[in-house]
């Protein structure tokens, strides 16, 4: 750092030196100033007027200087002082700049950074294997209609010709929503077991004929294993006209099938019961692992049971008679699938819960 020499030559040339010096000096520290208080205490060693170096300089030079020196080390001194000052201006000059610019630099964006991905989400598998039904049953001519999860006991059973207290209720494990004794029973409100009863809701909201399939949330008090969830999904058909037979009902199924495993499928109808459709069945596609020769998936059998289904039971048409629905001149009939069985056996799932722990290793490979 840069101390005020004291002068013992005041030859021009030894002036001139000092005065180098001083300047090389005060060069120097000015270039090593980075931030206003580096600049501050810069200001203030140079300029301070209680032993700031131009007032040192002032005592040291000017003041002590022999008579016949005085003149010109006064010049020197006060060309020195405009020129130091001028300097330490340009100083704060250069700081403010370049703290403004690297404040502009952490402004500014660059195009040339490659960008955030923000991966674009695919369909559900088993919301795309829902909407993969409907658009079979839709290429039919069929509508697509939708109820209430939370639904009564009227809907869910009742109008379903499952009376009060019969056993077949005992089938559908059911999930009550708690405090509702005080109602009729038919107004008690439940977790829909299934997506039927909205059949009979579209048959209040229209007269026949019907061609609908119902996609929707079910829910049961089952215990979650491997293939059951307590939360899982079916899509529902009805169709109501004059004249519809069990041909309808197989040929339907056995072209929904074909168009969702591979038109090499096979179905067949087994007998089967449900409250709602007599007679009822249930529909099995020929094993998809193994064309139906027998493998382990189908339990050697070389059949897999896929869903229930059968002729709208006439007690159902009953419910709704008022609406055009007079069981001699119609007839109808009804189907109702797992969408999670289905996906299980279409993408070679292993585990129901896979489809909604919302693992994206999992949901990844249906992108
Ligand atoms: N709702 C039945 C269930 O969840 C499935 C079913 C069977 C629906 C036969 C139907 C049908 O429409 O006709 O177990």
């Amino acid at each position: 750092m840069y101390t005020v020499p004291k002068l013992e030559d005041y030859s021009p040339e030894a002036l001139d030196r000092a005065v180098a010096e001083l300047f090389s000096a005060l060069d120097a520290e000015s270039r090593d100033l980075h931030s206003e208080s580096d600049w501050k205490a810069f200001h203030d060693r140079w300029l301070a007027r209680k032993n700031g170096v131009l007032t040192q300089i002032n005592d040291t030079w000017l003041k002590a200087a022999p008579g016949p020196a005085k003149r010109e080390v006064g010049r020197r001194v006060n060309e020195l002082k405009a020129r130091t000052e001028a300097a330490i201006e340009a100083a704060q000059d250069k700081i403010h700049a370049s703290a403004s610019s690297t404040k502009l630099a952490a402004d500014r964006l660059d195009i040339t950074l490659p960008g955030i991905q923000r991966p674009i989400g695919v369909k559900h598998p088993v919301l795309r294997v829902m909407d993969e039904i409907v658009a079979v049953f839709k290429a039919m001519g069929y509508s697509v209609g939708e109820g209430p999860e939370v639904e009564t006991d009227y809907y869910n059973f009742e109008s379903l010709n499952f009376p009060p207290n019969h056993p077949a209720r005992d089938t559908q494990d059911t999930l009550f929503i708690a405090d509702q004794e005080s109602k009729p029973a038919r107004d008690r409100l439940l977790l829909r077991t299934h997506t039927s009863p909205v059949q009979i809701r579209t048959m209040e909201q229209q007269p026949p004929p019907v061609r609908i399939v119902i996609p929707g949330k079910v829910h049961r008090n089952d215990p979650l294993d491997a293939t059951h969830s307590p939360v899982f999904h079916q899509v529902e058909g009805l169709a109501v006209d004059t004249n519809i037979t069990f041909c309808d009902l197989k040929g339907t199924l056995d072209h929904a099938m074909k168009a969702l495993f591979g038109s090499s499928v096979k179905t067949r109808f087994y007998p089967s019961f449900f409250p709602f459709t007599e007679p009822s069945a249930d529909m099995q596609v020929s094993c998809i692992f193994c064309g139906g020769k027998g493998c382990r998936k189908c339990k050697f059998s070389g059949w897999i049971e896929l869903l229930g289904c059968g002729m709208v039971d006439p007690n159902v048409f009953d419910f709704v008679k008022q609406n055009g629905y007079d069981s001699s001149k119609i007839s109808g009939f009804a189907f109702g699938m797992g969408v999670e069985r289905i996906a299980i056996l279409k993408y070679e799932v292993e585990e129901i819960q896979l489809f909604y722990e919302g693992d994206v290793r999992f949901l990844e490979q249906f992108a």
